[in-house]
């Protein structure tokens, strides 16, 4: 694990000092926060988009074309994310929240490691895959009856019982809409936030790439803790290219430190 150099030892700092004396602290997360469970990413050498063709795979016309090819990718994949545990990334931002320093962390991930690690305001803008609908009647399925189904369906990936729609993961593909509240709600907490914490995400998919636009417009600061550079990396207070699950916990130690001292 490469040591946290004095630079980013001051930045640490200084991420933590922007955090304490926040009002409206919010969180974006994107995938790169749950590397450290296990789970690869989208876009980092080895990430999932390398293996599989997002414009065959993670788009809602090819899968409507031919479910059965997702549902492949989804078998190969899923073991991963269900069986993947919250990292010290995960606990540190739950830590903030306890602590009433994180309003709320609006997520990019399906893998639910946020709220497994004890975070509550949680907004999963891109939904979530223990959730499982109807294309067609928007019937709800569990994953214990979509194994079955698996298992059962071969031949179409697995059809609703009641009206033999295919049925999909409750998470966003490319070419669909995302969920409206948690959008919206997303949209009015950056706008309001005076510090967004990002961490994880290569910010480079629409509309929740645009996010932190919502908050510098209003004058508020971004931390960026990624370890690849980002778009918005000059316009940010704090840069910090590190491991998220190493980085996370020192930003938390920081602020406790500092607490203290104001005792
Ligand atoms: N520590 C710090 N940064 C990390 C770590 C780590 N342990 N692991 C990965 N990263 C960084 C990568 O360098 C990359 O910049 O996290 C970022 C992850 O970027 P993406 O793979 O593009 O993931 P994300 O930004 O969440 O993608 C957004 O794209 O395909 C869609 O719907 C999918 O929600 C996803 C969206």
């Amino acid at each position: 694990m490469k040591i946290i150099n004095l630079l980013e030892k001051k930045k640490i700092q200084q991420a933590a000092n922007l955090l304490l004396n926040s009002k409206e602290a919010i969180a974006l997360t994107g995938a790169g926060i749950s590397t450290e469970s296990g789970i690869p990413d989208f876009r980092s050498e080895g990430g999932l988009w390398e293996k599989y063709k997002p414009e065959i795979y993670g788009n809602i016309k090819s899968f409507l074309r031919n479910p059965k090819k997702f549902w492949e990718m989804a078998q190969k994949i899923a073991p991963n994310i269900f069986k993947a545990k919250p990292n010290l990334g995960h606990y540190a931002l739950a830590e903030l929240e306890d602590m009433g320093i994180l309003k709320a962390i609006i997520t990019q991930n399906i893998d639910e490691l946020h709220q497994q690690a004890g975070s509550v305001i949680v907004y999963e803008v891109h939904g979530s895959v223990n959730r499982f609908s109807c294309l067609g009647c928007r019937a709800s399925y569990t994953k214990e009856q979509i194994y079955r189904k698996l298992k059962r369906e071969k031949k179409t990936g697995p059809i609703c019982d009641f009206c033999a729609a295919p049925l999909k993961p409750s998470v966003v593909l490319f070419g669909e809409g995302l969920p409206r509240f948690e959008m919206y709600q997303s949209q009015a907490l950056a706008q309001k936030a005076d510090v967004m914490l990002i961490t994880g995400s290569s910010l480079s998919v629409a509309p929740v790439c645009d996010l932190p636009l919502y908050t510098l417009r209003e004058k508020g600061k971004l931390i960026i803790v990624n370890d690849q550079p980002t778009d918005l990396d000059e316009k940010a207070e704090v840069v910090i290219n590190h491991k998220i699950g190493r980085v996370l916990p020192l930003i938390v130690e920081e602020i406790k430190k500092l607490l203290k001292e104001l005792k």
